[in-house]
């Protein structure tokens, strides 16, 4: 059994909090969505509520084992201490002396947040020398960070080796809703899939296959799936080498119960620009000239439909290129429709959650999971590294 953050006598304690603060920036540094420093907020607020040191560790990007300045947490920390109103002590390094006496300063009800522990190579690799020297900073380990949940980590998994390790709200959360996904589902359960790639959702539609009513695709991901299907897809983007997958993600769905809906049509232009000329086609004349860019009218009707039917919902991925104003409309009007839906709607991965956060959509969701990679993972049935290094901790 996993322990949780309020089932162990913290009062006064120094408490190790591992967040999953790996936020997007732009090009100037600036955070484009903090909805991952806000989910935390309800257990750092717990710790310092109970008198708690605590000490907050992160991952920003993949620096891979070098010091990236533009990857430092201070905006992260600068933004963290706006959200609770009260200083936010930041270390320049996640372990050393310095860090060692900045955390020995700590009085009771004080907050500090480490460097990027990626700055090391040590913490991908779960070095059990860099676990031990995180663990020092610590009596007791809190995981917050869901969204890493799925690395085995020195932070994720080697510390809690070394210290006492529990469960923090945010992941406690995620955990239970998504969950229910797997277990208890109010039907229809209807998952919607979008993006890029289909080799990243194929563990997914394949267990979803075996869970879900109905599976609605859309985005990229959808041409492999449309080509294997016998049509031509022009010079729609089709990730390399997946005519197998996508050709086995078929005949799989051909042999469930799940019903298993592609676009019937799609916008298209001859380059994915603002300015180009753009237009409808049925999902099965797209000019080889040309590529898809956006789910078109009808099938967002359609994909509409079962949605604000369905009695859960899990969507993960957009409909089309929605950072273009002149492509989003797919993704908005889905996104309207798992809003309006009146069951159970989770959305996970980054992109996901800025469509809905961009589309003013977040609140009329049941829950914005904070895992991209993890809550694909959870969904497939696989053990989550982070979650399994608290089992005997
Ligand atoms: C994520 O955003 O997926 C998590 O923070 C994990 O990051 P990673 O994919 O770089 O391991
Ligand atoms: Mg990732």
């Amino acid at each position: 059994m996993i322990k949780y953050v309020d089932q162990l006598d913290l009062a006064g304690k120094r408490v190790f909090m591992r967040v999953d603060f790996n936020v997007p920036l732009d090009d100037a540094g600036k955070i484009t969505d903090d909805t991952r420093i806000r989910a935390a907020l309800p257990t750092i607020t717990y710790l310092l509520d109970h008198g708690c040191r605590v000490v907050l560790a992160s991952h920003l990007g993949r620096p891979k084992g070098k010091v990236v300045p533009e990857l430092r947490m201070d905006p992260v920390a600068a933004r963290l201490a706006e959200l609770l109103g009260r200083p936010v002590g930041k270390a320049d390094d996640c372990v050393g002396p310095e860090v060692e006496a900045a955390v020995a300063g700590l009085a009771s009800g004080d907050l500090l947040l480490l460097e990027n522990l990626r700055f090391h190579a040590e913490e991908t690799a779960n070095d059990p020398v860099f676990a031990g020297e995180l663990a020092t900073l610590a009596d007791v380990y809190v995981n917050d960070a869901f969204g890493t949940a799925h690395r085995a980590h020195a932070s994720t998994v080697g510390v809690p080796q070394v210290l006492p390790g529990v469960a923090g709200l945010l992941m406690a959360r995620e955990l239970e809703i998504l969950g229910r996904l797997l277990a208890d589902p109010a039907r229809p359960f209807v998952v919607l899939l979008g993006g890029a790639k289909v080799s990243d959702k194929i563990g997914v539609i394949e267990k979803m296959l075996t869970l879900a009513d109905a599976i609605l695709v859309g985005g990229a991901m959808c041409f492999p799936l449309l080509a294997a299907r016998g049509a031509g897809v022009g010079r729609s983007k089709v990730e390399e080498g997946t005519a197998e997958v996508a050709a086995g993600a078929l005949a799989a769905a051909a042999a469930s119960q799940c019903e298993f809906e592609l676009p019937t049509d799609v916008v298209v232009a001859p380059e994915p620009a603002a300015a180009a000329q753009r237009r409808v086609v049925s999902s099965d004349a797209i000019p080889a000239d040309e590529m898809g860019l956006d789910v078109g009218p009808a099938t967002t009707a359609a994909f509409g439909a079962r949605l604000r039917a369905a009695g859960t919902i899990f969507w993960n991925g957009p409909m089309g290129l929605f950072e273009v104003a002149e492509f989003a409309a797919g993704t908005r009007a889905v996104g309207e429709a798992v809003a309006d839906c009146p069951g159970v709607s989770v959305v996970g991965g980054g992109d996901t959650v800025s469509a809905v956060r961009a589309f003013g959509l977040a609140d009329r969701i049941t829950h914005v999971s904070t895992g991209g990679g993890a809550s694909m993972e959870f969904l497939e049935g696989r053990a989550l590294p982070g979650v399994e290094a608290l089992l005997d901790a």
